[in-house]
């Protein structure tokens, strides 16, 4: 027998994820509070006739109309068994035209036969003709007492709004992934199923919130599998990509490995590329709720716009692996918007500088010295990456070592002073992303850099802001200390592309005092 029919429930207790439903039908049943017509609309397989056979049965026990049926009574059990003759369950899908629903009407005019109350369950009430809906109106509006009506759709957009209006309607929802795979777990230890946890989870997900459909493929699995549920074979089955190589795809993504990416792309060319976006997706989101500090919500909402539209791009062209190809660079660029995310960060941290800082008078070759002490090891991974520079390009290691001077490394942060040459500014700014890159390979793959800024003289507020701007306030030898002005972040090569790309307009604020 079919998981899905074996173990359909026969009690609200037993209705997964429709909790503020059962609650509701409940105390209307406890309060004899109830309606001559319910409306149960929702995904395929969420339990809506489930739930219309369970309400069915609480109407007519002998005990009832109560919550908690008695089972035991005849009325209980010919319901349980699908064979009472007052519960009268009708397919619309099949039986669609006016004179079907005549004969139902003509029907509702005769007392039930062993019942307190004639039900009639109408699956799939929306494929009923125009005339079959408007000749079901005034019975639906006004039955006799002994009667109740329960319809039930996938569907109630294409449902009238006289018949709406004249029903109570409970919206069934997709079942959680969570609740799917414990009933899942509930149900294979009760037929003593040996199974791999993810592999649930797998299956969970292909099942779409549809406990019926999810309980097919269980069935499927289990033959399938030789009555071990794991993973390979549920992914195999299923035509999934094991769980692993999309890890993999992360991996490479953020790593900037692009070799690496193009050989995987190649290699998944056998599976369907939509069936790979959706296991990323699903990736992604799992990474998000376990708080994989690896990815930021940037980068998961640039990742998902990726991702979705590359499935409307599948839809037009068709040619897989090209698709697939591109939106692994497109999602390995989208990487790079941590850079941006870093450049705000140390922007607003230095808007949010107070204007007037006390004094601090030193001499502009040495660091501040209000920072810790610098670590010696730091000062010769900043050497080696002096040196990595020049190997890089003579040029770009000459203009580095001259513009720029180590601070101190601690706490993830490498801090420097940085004053380049009018002649150097231009290479260090298309540099920048091979300097961070070196950068974090020598100090760790975490690294922030942060600059600091030498102390400077500008001699009024206004000035200082339009200075900042270009960047060339005039050094202090010593003195006073102006106002951190913001002239790094503005010379960025990015702050610079965003001023180009915005047309962007300098505007200058000046201080009241
Ligand atoms: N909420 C649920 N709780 C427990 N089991 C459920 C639930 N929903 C569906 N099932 C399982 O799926 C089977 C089919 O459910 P049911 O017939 O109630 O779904 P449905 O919503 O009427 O689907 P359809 O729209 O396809 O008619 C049930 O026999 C049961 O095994
Ligand atoms: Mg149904
Ligand atoms: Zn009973």
């Amino acid at each position: 027998m079919a998981l899905a029919l074996k173990y359909r429930p026969k009690r609200f207790e037993d209705l997964i994820g429709q909790d503020a439903i059962s609650q509701t039908l409940r105390l209307a049943l406890k309060t004899n509070n109830l309606s001559h017509a319910y409306l149960f609309s929702g995904l395929r397989g969420s339990g809506k006739t489930s739930t219309a056979r369970i309400l069915s049965k609480c109407l007519i026990c002998d005990e009832g109309p109560t919550p908690t049926p008695c089972e035991q009574c005849d009325n209980c059990k010919a319901a349980n068994e699908g064979r009472h003759i007052d519960i009268i369950e009708m397919d619309a899908a099949s039986n669609r035209k006016i004179d079907d629903i005549r004969e139902l009407i003509e029907q509702t005019k005769y007392k039930p036969s062993s019942a307190r109350y004639k039900i009639f369950i109408i699956d799939e009430v929306h494929m009923l003709t125009k005339e079959a809906f408007n000749a079901l109106l005034k019975t639906l509006e006004e039955p006799p007492e002994y009667v109740k009506f329960i319809l039930a759709t996938t569907d109630p957009l294409k449902l009238p709004p006289t018949i709406l209006s004249r029903t109570q309607h409970f919206r069934f929802k997709k079942i959680s992934q969570q609740d799917i795979v414990h009933h899942l777990e509930f149900i294979l230890n009760k037929e003593s199923v040996p199974f791999e946890l993810q592999a649930l989870q797998i299956l969970a997900r292909s099942g779409g919130g549809s406990l019926r459909d999810t309980l097919t493929l269980l069935d499927q699995a289990i033959v399938f599998s030789k009555g071990y549920v794991d993973v390979q074979s549920v992914t195999k089955m299923l035509g999934l990509v094991d769980p692993q190589r999309i890890e993999e795809l992360f991996h490479l993504i953020l790593a900037k490995d692009k070799e690496g990416l193009l050989q995987i792309a190649q290699e998944l060319q056998e599976y369907e590329a939509s069936m790979i976006l959706d296991e990323m997706i699903a990736y992604l989101k799992e990474q998000l709720f376990l708080k994989n500090p690896k990815f930021s919500t940037l980068l998961y909402e640039r990742f998902f716009k990726i991702l979705s539209d590359a499935k409307s791009l599948l839809f037009f062209s068709g040619d897989d692996a090209f698709v697939l190809t591109l939106t692994l660079l497109k999602l390995l660029e989208a990487t790079k918007v941590k850079e941006i995310e870093e450049l705000i960060a140390q922007f607003e941290e230095q808007i949010s500088t107070p204007p007037m800082q006390p004094p601090a008078p030193k001499p502009i070759s040495k660091p501040p010295q209000s920072l810790a002490p610098r670590p010696k090891s730091a000062q010769d991974s900043f050497a080696t990456l002096i040196d990595k520079l020049y190997k890089r390009s003579y040029e770009l290691g000459e203009c580095f070592e001259k513009s720029v001077q180590f601070v101190e490394f601690s706490d993830g942060v490498l801090r420097w002073i940085s004053t380049p040459p009018p002649e150097c500014k231009e290479k260090l700014k298309h540099s920048y992303a091979t300097i961070r890159h070196l950068v974090q390979e020598i100090f760790g793959i975490n690294t922030k850099i942060q600059k600091v800024d030498p102390p400077k003289k500008c001699e009024t507020a206004a000035s200082m802001v339009e200075e900042a701007e270009f960047g060339s306030c005039i050094q202090q030898e010593a003195g006073l200390h102006a106002p951190q002005p913001q002239s790094d972040i503005l010379n960025e090569p990015l702050v610079q592309k965003a001023k180009e790309l915005f047309k962007a307009k300098r505007v200058v604020v000046k201080p009241k005092v």
